[in-house]
């Protein structure tokens, strides 16, 4: 996931036969200079970095955002307050996990040829990040909502960070990513009762992912 400083600001949202009722946000994604990304010496690194690459090779999370009955009529279940609040957590995270998405896919695109391992841990770190970015956008359809990502992806403004400072910012956007999911998870094993949408339930291991890739950018 990466964190957004306008997490709180709408997105734009397709909500399908209801275009009056869209909403334009202003959500922050995130470019940099791909030429210096992909002339980073990390040979001193290589071997550490093979064994990150290696973790995210084997995909563990592969078979676990795949959704289930618990699904089905649970959106119903909401009031109109709760509703609309869910509602806003959804779209912020779904934002989060597709700014992560891009980020991560073109890096890996851009410098493949010239920084390949490099740019397949980006490969892969964007395919989890697509994974959570979808099941999140999956819930919303749930609400007869989507978030309209070839919307975002075309209109979005970029901040420009140099590579050391994505790495810091991503770093940090996955830590939090990763504390931000544990907690809400732990939060309702304590309260199970409040539990009121099963997405819940996939947070622990969601967390893994965002924590491996917490462990690849480590500073
Ligand atoms: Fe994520």
């Amino acid at each position: 996931m990466v964190q957004t400083p306008d997490t709180k600001n709408k997105t734009n949202v397709n909500r399908g036969k209801e275009p009056a009722k869209e909403t334009i946000l202003t959500p922050r994604f995130y470019t940099t200079d791909f030429d210096e990304m992909a002339k980073m010496d990390l040979s001193i690194n290589e071997e550490e970095l093979e064994a990150i690459c290696e973790e995210f090779r084997k995909d563990y999370n592969r078979h676990h955002f795949v959704r289930n009955k618990e699904f089905e009529g649970a959106a119903d279940k909401l009031d109109p307050q709760t509703r609309e609040v869910f509602i806003e957590f959804l779209e912020q995270s779904c934002t989060s996990e597709f700014s992560g998405f891009l980020l991560y896919k073109e890096l890996s695109r851009r410098i493949k040829d010239r920084n390949p391992l490099l740019a397949e841990c980006f490969a892969h770190m964007a395919r989890d990040e697509a994974r959570h970015a979808g099941f999140l956008n999956k819930s919303m359809s749930d609400f007869n909502l989507q978030l309209d990502l070839g919307f975002l992806t075309a209109s979005k403004d970029y901040t420009f960070f140099k590579p050391k400072f994505i790495f810091y910012a991503t770093y940090l956007s996955e830590k939090i990513g990763y504390w931000r999911y544990i907690a809400i998870y732990r939060h309702f094993e304590k309260n199970p009762n409040n539990k009121i949408f099963p997405i819940f339930n996939f947070f622990e291991n969601w967390c893994q992912d965002e924590i491996g890739m917490e462990t690849f950018l480590t500073p």
